[in-house]
């Protein structure tokens, strides 16, 4: 078949800019490949809130769960940050979703470009022909383990748990990966204190028998912080727990330049979401200066999902030739930047463009 039922979530911030341009090429491309993707749309997050005081309401679950791929915007609004006293919370929608949709395993890819490595901070020579792929388990561990606060403020607690079964769900996916990669696993935990990361240990042993030709390693994630900086061609495959992950991809976009270009698959058994890395950088919004291309990737991680690997190839084609040619946002140029709608405008153009040439 070539439907796809697409739930598209846009959320706070920019989220809803740089999910149109998303939106805005994969219907060139639905067009010019003859694919029909219906887009469905929901609300989420501090909208969500605003609108009908639950961050994730029930019609916008079913619709994801009912849908072939979800594409995600953004969430967080500084109104719920600065206030620590908020029982509901925008980034509670994006979490209970995660877990609904048993959206276990987290695969942000890294690469740098060619024409950005003067963009990064760090030095050329480190970063150029970096090649990561990080698997962050995404729906146990801290960020889903019991939590408590003393009524009277003394005390609070979050349980960091996690069963062999979440474990091994994810590990066998980025095994599979460093297969088809440098063949590669490196496990990022502190297992020199946490049981849990002793467990992550113990199972990703097990499985790595079952993948003879990979070769897996260890390292403690504060050492693993400081060697994606000092050394980050090192890492091929990166597999860790939930806050791991977290924190070590956002510390990972500054190889690439800018944060606004990092995409994201979140997979499940039956349900799959593909969201930017970036959060909905609210001073930001509305000013058309957002960077697309995360949100732009995440859509050609989903056509991938979709066994789209054709339009995927095109669409990620245009995007480095929008690099290339310098057409980007005042994040990564600030001589001469274009604006989040332009930047899809000529990726849009370039799709159209080259596929005509190909076929006439
Ligand atoms: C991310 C974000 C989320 C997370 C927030 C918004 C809950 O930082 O996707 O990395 O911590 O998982
Ligand atoms: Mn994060």
């Amino acid at each position: 078949t070539n439907y796809f039922k697409i739930a598209v979530l846009p959320g706070d911030g920019v989220g809803p800019e740089v999910t149109d341009e998303s939106v805005k090429i994969l219907k060139t491309i639905g067009s010019l490949f003859n694919y029909n993707f219906d887009f469905k749309y929901g609300i989420i997050g501090a909208e969500a809130i605003f609108q009908t005081g639950n961050p994730l309401p029930e019609d916008t679950l079913e619709l994801c769960k009912h849908s072939d791929a979800v594409l995600f915007g953004a969430i967080g609004d500084p109104s719920f940050d600065n206030n620590p006293d908020a029982k509901v919370r925008p980034e509670q929608g994006l979490l209970r979703l995660r877990k609904e949709l048993g959206l276990f395993a987290n695969i942000r890819p890294l690469k740098t470009y060619s024409s950005l490595v003067s963009k990064s901070p760090l030095k050329k020579e480190i970063i150029e022909g970096t090649d990561i792929q990080i698997y962050r388990e995404l729906i146990s561990g801290i960020y889903f383990g019991e939590k408590y606060t003393e009524e009277d403020g003394s005390y609070a607690y979050d349980v960091c748990r996690y069963s062999r079964e979440d474990i091994v769900q994810i590990a066998h996916l980025a095994f599979q990966d460093a297969q088809k990669r440098r063949k590669k696993v490196t496990l990022i935990d502190k297992a020199n204190v946490l049981d849990t990361s002793r467990l992550w240990r113990k199972v990703c042993k097990e499985i790595a028998k079952e993948y003879p030709d990979v070769a897996l390693d260890f390292m403690f994630v504060d050492n693993a912080a400081m060697q994606l900086i000092l050394n980050p061609k090192q890492f091929d495959v990166i597999l860790t727990e939930n806050m791991f992950g977290d924190i070590i991809s956002d510390e990972a976009s500054v190889i690439g330049g800018s944060i606004g270009l990092l995409p994201s698959a979140s997979i499940g058994d039956s349900n799959a979401l593909f969201e930017p890395i970036h959060g909905s950088y609210p001073q930001a919004k509305g000013k058309g200066i957002a960077n697309p291309i995360a949100s732009i990737l995440s859509a050609a991680m989903m056509l991938d999902h979709l066994r789209l690997e054709d339009a995927a190839r095109k669409l990620r084609e245009s995007v480095e030739h929008a690099i290339e040619n310098k057409y980007v946002t005042a994040d990564l140029n600030s001589e001469q930047s274009y604006s989040t709608s332009e930047v899809g405008d000529f990726i849009v153009d370039y799709i159209k463009y080259s596929e005509k040439t190909y076929y006439n």
